[in-house]
């Protein structure tokens, strides 16, 4: 029998107890005491009595195989790029999201398109039927996918044990408890427990893990920020959810770039992998509206054009209305305020509404200008021609400044088949420009192409 000792801490000062107190005596705070293990029987490698016999000594780094790092193909070119190429094995990876994004339709499209290895996909939030009504919906086929319903860490390990799985799907992190600790399900002690046993796990046995964890509403992953150190790679799936689109990004990761990312959409029959986003997020126009401009933009190492809708109108109320879906608010702001200040036009007593196109959020500052086109443009009531796009941004003294990438902005413009891109007179453009069917036009100030838009 192993001895297993915990002990109690505050998380904000570190006094320990060997209860669990309300308020720390030390430092005052209230409800920072959190249960930790401080002493187990470390020198077997045992997970609830699954024992892993391998005891590492030390090698020299010229002859460790980085044969056994070849990485698993997932059969999702998305999830691959993200991850880095493949799945690492031996390798911890996290997805968190918000509920309903469609973190368990991920992963479960993962565990029935991988065919040749053995799969686990641990549910403790739904029931196996409820799991296979899901695969039914994705409808790919896959018999050799194991489901099991357990959220004792215990339990599960004994499985482990007698099923011996190539890859682990863990849904939800949140859900799992261990029998060594008191504290219920979900609490941070629970939380960081399970994943540290999880986590020798993979790195005994070289399993990879999938976890599935939560976000609070605050966006941070639940358990503050423990789990992001403990696992190699973070992966967040974002989007709004009353749009199909998602987008996964990777926030942490050991064996690969933070920039990837890999875009999807929700359809009736699962996720389906989104290779040219710009096709998808430009919507359909047959007669030019005023109000609406292109923006050619970058999201981590992927260009894409999107569309920003504004509508100005005059101000119902004494107080003019500023609102924005899927660009700071602050920012539309300071841009109505440098259009006000440097280049005269009245915006103070109108409403202005932004919007981006797709239920997208892009913090991007090179939409700037696309953004102030677009007011304009609702303002005056003008129409801009559906084959120009712009890629500015724009600094507070109404100049148009360079946006970064810019070749790779330009190409996809070109891709697209768009006759005009606008970008700053200081974007240094090294390569030829001749290769593009695009006109470039280099633009200094709001002026400059204010004239020649609306004039
Ligand atoms: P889910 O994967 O359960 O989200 P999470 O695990 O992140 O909480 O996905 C939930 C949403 O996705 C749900 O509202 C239904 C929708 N959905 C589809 O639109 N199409 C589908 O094929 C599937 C499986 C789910
Ligand atoms: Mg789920």
């Amino acid at each position: 029998m192993s001895k297993i000792k915990t002990m109690f801490y505050c998380q904000n000062c570190g006094a320990q107890s060997s209860k669990w107190i309300g308020k720390c005596p030390a430092c005052g705070e209230w409800n920072t005491y959190v249960e930790e293990v401080i002493q187990r029987d470390d020198d077997k490698n045992e997970l609830h009595g699954f024992v892993i016999d391998s005891i590492a000594k030390p090698e020299l780094i010229g002859e460790i195989s980085v044969d056994s790092e070849k990485r698993i193909n997932t059969f999702d070119d998305e999830l691959n790029r993200v991850l880095g190429g493949g799945i690492v094995p031996g390798s911890l990876v996290l997805v968190g999201g918000e509920p309903g994004i469609g973190k368990s339709t991920l992963l479960l499209q993962v565990a029935l398109n991988i065919k040749k290895i053995k799969v686990l996909y641990i549910t403790g939030e739904e029931s196996a039927q409820q799991i296979k009504m899901r695969a039914d919906r994705i409808g790919i086929k896959n018999n050799d996918c194991l489901i099991l319903t357990e959220t004792s860490t215990k339990n599960i390990f004994s499985q482990i044990e007698i099923i011996k799985p190539d890859l682990l799907i863990v849904d939800s992190i949140q859900t799992l408890h261990t029998d060594i600790i008191e504290s219920s399900a979900g609490s941070i002690s629970q939380i960081r427990e399970c994943a540290s046993e999880l986590q020798k796990f993979s790195k005994l046995t070289n399993t990879p893990v999938f976890l599935i964890g939560h976000i609070t509403k605050d966006g941070n992953l639940a358990g503050p920020k423990i789990l992001e150190h403990m696992v190699d790679t973070v992966l967040q799936f974002e989007g709004d959810r009353n749009y199909g689109f998602r987008i996964l990004r990777s926030v942490k990761n050991r064996f690969g770039s933070t920039s990837e990312l890999g875009i999807y959409e929700m359809q009736n029959t699962g996720l389906r992998q989104v290779t040219n986003p710009s096709e998808v997020l430009i919507s359909e126009r047959d007669e030019n509206v005023s109000g609406v401009s292109i923006a050619s933009t970058m999201e981590g190492m992927r260009s894409m054009l999107i569309e920003v809708q504004a509508l100005v109108s005059t101000a119902a109320y004494g107080t003019p209305q500023r609102s924005s879906t899927g660009f700071d608010t602050r920012r539309l702001n300071m841009l109505l305020a440098v259009l006000e200040k440097r280049c005269g036009f009245k915006l103070g007593t109108k409403d202005v509404f932004l919007n981006i196109a797709g239920g997208i959020k892009v913090d991007d500052p090179a939409i700037d200008l696309a953004v102030i086109i677009a007011i304009l443009s609702s303002n005056l009531d003008i129409s801009i021609e559906n084959n120009f796009c712009f890629a500015a941004e724009i600094g507070l003294s109404g100049e148009i400044r360079p946006a970064s990438n810019i070749e790779q902005r330009i190409s996809e413009a070109d891709k697209l088949g768009f006759k005009k891109i606008f970008i700053s007179k200081y974007n240094k453009i090294t390569s030829g420009t001749k290769n593009y069917n695009i006109e470039i036009c280099l633009v200094k100030k709001i002026e400059d192409i204010f004239k020649f838009l609306f004039l």
